[in-house]
């Protein structure tokens, strides 16, 4: 039971891996606030989580975030742990995306993260311990595709170091995750196209399979403990392993398509 009587808030924890973090942390002990825009799929999150409670937040709203944070604070009390996970990413190819597409991405994906950031750290500051854990992608590393959400998640690797750099004399850990391709429902409209896409990109991985959420999980709780409690700053690929990581990486282009989330 790591996480005995911590509170931690998780976004876009409706869906996917975000739901399945916040089973894991349930099960360890934490109070869960399970956030997302979609507040019936953050209520299912809960419904079928113990310890935890449903609450919509969308993480493009700066005065949502703030308000949410103070009722979790004033039922729970201070958040000792915050999961950046709220995504989304389009199809559209990236000169045919309007500005208003374009910024939304980037809104969600790297500025809904530093507001979540914003306004947890002074609670973490005065109590002197915090973690922060942010979901970037093997996108934010290697080229793979969808040019706003890989550089989003680029922004994050980015944002990761310099908090960590900052609020580390206060106690506060501050790390990423880098997934490659983990079946969740953000893989559905290519499942669509492809039924065959997950099973046909197995053959990028050494250990022969794509990602699941629980794999994604397990590294997330791991950086989130006390296990990890001198390690910050960094970004921890939960990938399959490096061979899929060179050979996507050098040989996508043009041959096949890479297994990201993007591809
Ligand atoms: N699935 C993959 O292959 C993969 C690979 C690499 C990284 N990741 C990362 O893992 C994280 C989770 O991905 P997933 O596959 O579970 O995705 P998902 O689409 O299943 O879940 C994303 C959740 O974010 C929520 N969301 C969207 N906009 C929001 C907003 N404005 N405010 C709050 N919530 C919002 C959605 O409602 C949804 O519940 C993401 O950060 C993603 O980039 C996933």
């Amino acid at each position: 039971m790591r996480f005995q009587d911590r509170v931690v808030l998780i976004t876009g924890a409706g869906s996917g891996i975000g739901r399945v973090i916040a089973q894991a942390f349930a099960g360890e002990g934490a109070a869960v606030a399970v956030t997302d825009i979609d507040e019936a799929a953050a209520t299912e999150t809960a419904a079928m989580t113990p310890g935890s409670f449903a609450l919509r937040l969308d993480v493009t709203d700066a005065q949502a975030i703030r308000d949410v944070s103070a009722e979790i604070q004033d039922r729970h009390g201070p958040i000792d742990v915050l999961i950046n996970n709220a995504m989304i990413c389009s199809d559209t190819p990236f000169t045919e995306m309007s500005d208003e597409a374009l910024l939304r991405e980037l809104n969600v994906d790297l500025a809904g993260a530093m507001r979540l950031t914003r306004a947890v750290l002074p609670s973490m500051v005065a109590k002197g311990s915090g973690v922060i854990v942010n979901l970037s992608s093997v996108n934010g590393v290697q080229y793979f595709g969808q040019t706003v959400y890989s550089a989003a998640k680029a922004g994050l690797i980015s944002f990761t170091r310099s908090i960590a750099a900052e609020y580390g004399r206060y106690g506060i850990r501050c790390n990423a995750v880098a997934p490659a391709s983990i079946a969740t429902p953000a893989w559905q409209r290519r499942i669509e196209r492809n039924p065959s896409v997950l099973e046909r990109l197995t053959q990028f991985y050494p250990l022969g399979r794509v990602g699941q959420s629980e794999d994604v999980a397990d590294a997330v709780l791991f950086l989130a403990s006390d296990q990890a409690s001198w390690i910050t700053g960094i970004t921890l690929p939960v990938d399959g392993g490096p061979a899929g990581r060179q050979c996507v990486g050098g040989g996508a282009r043009g041959r096949f398509q890479p297994p990201s989330l993007n591809s």
